[in-house]
């Protein structure tokens, strides 16, 4: 006979405790400990027998795991290379991203091929899920639809005539079963039912996708209590104003992490975007002072960004500081850097800086491109016109060389930009394309130096303004023969 016993689960970190108390002693949250019940499967604490296991080695026949390709192509490749059978994945992010259009859009064009497949709404009623798909204009797919959120009932019609290729279940949030007291969306209701539908996809080969919401702090809830159990973790982001999203791999058994889809919000649905850096670029017919264009990476993908500066004089006792689409700290440090060694003092002026297109960037490769439209816009000269960027900065001032620099001047040249100034050096050589112009920078007074010499007169007229500034700032660290280049 079973025993049942209670335990007390934090609902913001899954810890679990033998004792109430107000404060989660593991993440430190308040309020967050709950009282759930659970079955001890081992009883009176009898150990049962085991069987034997066969012991293998490493080597063998590795066989690739078959895939099942969606068609939609962005999807594909964040999976890496298409849905496996018997896997789960999990596909996070914030309410209205997106997550359930792209899934319905992703059974939809697989049922085109065949299989079976299956959505389970647990959110919306079928009426709604019938109209979105209206809307898609897939409403004649193959797909079977319940709007169900009782697992034993889900499980019992799954199990019922051939196993679905792909079960689509929107959300696990939502999910419950009556083994388990507690609500819907508790770490222990997520747990259970989330468990016992990857035994049954494992089981009989189905590729399981759930959906689960990010809670404020930025973690699926249910929080990280599941994303351990699947396979395969998708992030689905993008910036509500923006059009665009990405969907971001950041676990997957079954291929590469870090690679990304790219899809864009249209009337009819999320569209893949066949050449993502153009999205997020502004024009660049003229160029502005505090404009850089970062030729970053995202996975094995090449993707140019703009980054924008605005350095104001400051009213302020302490100067703004605001950061959209990087890290606030790497924005500290860089200015940091760009004072100690280069002489540019920014401590009176508010400093604004933007990643165009609703982007996050989390590479430091970013940080010469960053510096360039700080200094840019500090001076009022712009970069030289079609030019990208990439490098990172030390806090000794030295401009480091990053991976994937022939990656980066390749998506460049493919693009139509002339000139690239980049951290060169070590092991990372780069020839720079026939088309372009290639001007390596090994410390940061270098750029600085090279934006200076810029010289605002010879700029657009509004570059006269940061002529005083010019003066004001002007490194003490690069030699007066540099600056005159
Ligand atoms: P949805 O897939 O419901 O988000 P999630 O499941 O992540 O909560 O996306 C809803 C948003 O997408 C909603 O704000 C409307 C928008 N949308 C479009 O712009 N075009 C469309 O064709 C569809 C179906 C939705
Ligand atoms: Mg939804």
């Amino acid at each position: 006979m079973a025993k049942v016993t209670s335990k007390f689960v934090c609902q913001a970190c899954g810890a679990e405790t033998r004792k109430w108390s107000g404060k989660c002693e593991s993440c430190g949250e308040w309020n967050s400990i709950s009282e759930e019940a659970v079955t001890s499967a081992l009883g009176g604490g009898v150990a049962p027998k085991g069987r034997r296991i066969t012991l293998t080695g490493l080597k063998g026949e590795a066989e690739a795991p078959p895939r099942l390709a969606t068609g939609i192509g962005e999807l594909d490749r964040v999976t890496g290379g298409g849905l496996v059978p018997g896997s789960a994945l999990l596909v996070g992010g914030d309410p209205g991203i997106g997550k359930s259009t792209i899934l319905l859009q992703a059974v939809a064009s697989l049922s085109k091929a065949g299989p079976r497949v299956v959505y389970i709404s647990g959110e919306e009623s079928i009426a709604q899920v019938r109209l979105r798909a209206e809307r898609l204009g897939i409403a004649d797919a193959d797909v079977l639809l319940a709007a169900e959120t009782n697992v034993p009932d889900i499980l019992a019609t799954l199990s019922d005539g051939p196993a679905p290729a792909v079960v689509v279940i929107d959300s696990i949030q939502t999910l419950w079963t009556p083994a388990i007291e507690s609500a819907p969306g508790t770490v222990s209701q997520v747990r259970a039912t989330s468990e016992a539908l990857i035994r049954f996809a494992k089981q009989r080969s189905t590729c399981l996708i759930f959906v689960g919401h990010v809670t404020k702090e930025g973690q699926i809830a249910g929080p990280k209590v599941i994303e351990h159990m699947v396979d395969t973790v998708l992030y689905f982001e993008g910036e509500r104003g923006h059009q665009f999203r990405i969907l971001r791999a950041v676990k997957n058994r079954f291929g590469a992490t870090d690679e990304i889809g790219v899809f864009e919000m249209s009337d009819g649905g999320l569209r893949e975007v066949e050449n993502p850096s153009a999205l997020f670029m502004g024009e660049r017919d003229d160029p502005a002072p505090g404009s850089a264009v970062f030729a970053g990476m995202e996975g094995t993908r090449p993707l140019l960004v703009e980054v924008q500066a605005l350095v104001a004089p400051s009213a302020l006792g302490t100067p703004r500081r605001a950061v959209v689409g990087w890290e606030a700290s790497r924005l500290s440090m860089v200015l940091a850097v760009l004072e100690a060694h280069c002489g540019v003092v920014m401590a009176g002026h508010d400093v604004y800086l933007n990643v165009a297109g609703g982007m996050k960037v989390r590479e430091p490769a970013a940080d010469l491109a960053v510096a360039a439209a700080l200094v840019s816009s500090l001076t009022g000269a712009p970069l030289p016109r079609n030019s990208v960027l990439f490098g990172e900065i030390s806090l000794s001032g030295a401009a480091r060389p990053v991976t994937h620099g022939q990656a980066r001047l390749k998506e460049a040249a493919k693009l139509g930009f002339e000139h690239a100034i980049f951290a060169q050096g070590g092991s990372q050589q780069v020839t720079i394309p026939g088309e372009m112009t290639g001007r390596p920078v090994s410390n940061l007074a270098d750029l600085v130096a090279m934006i200076a010499a810029q010289s605002p007169s010879q700029g657009p007229p509004q570059a006269q303004v940061g002529e005083d500034v010019l003066h004001e700032f002007m490194p003490s660290s690069v030699p007066e023969a540099q600056l005159a280049q």
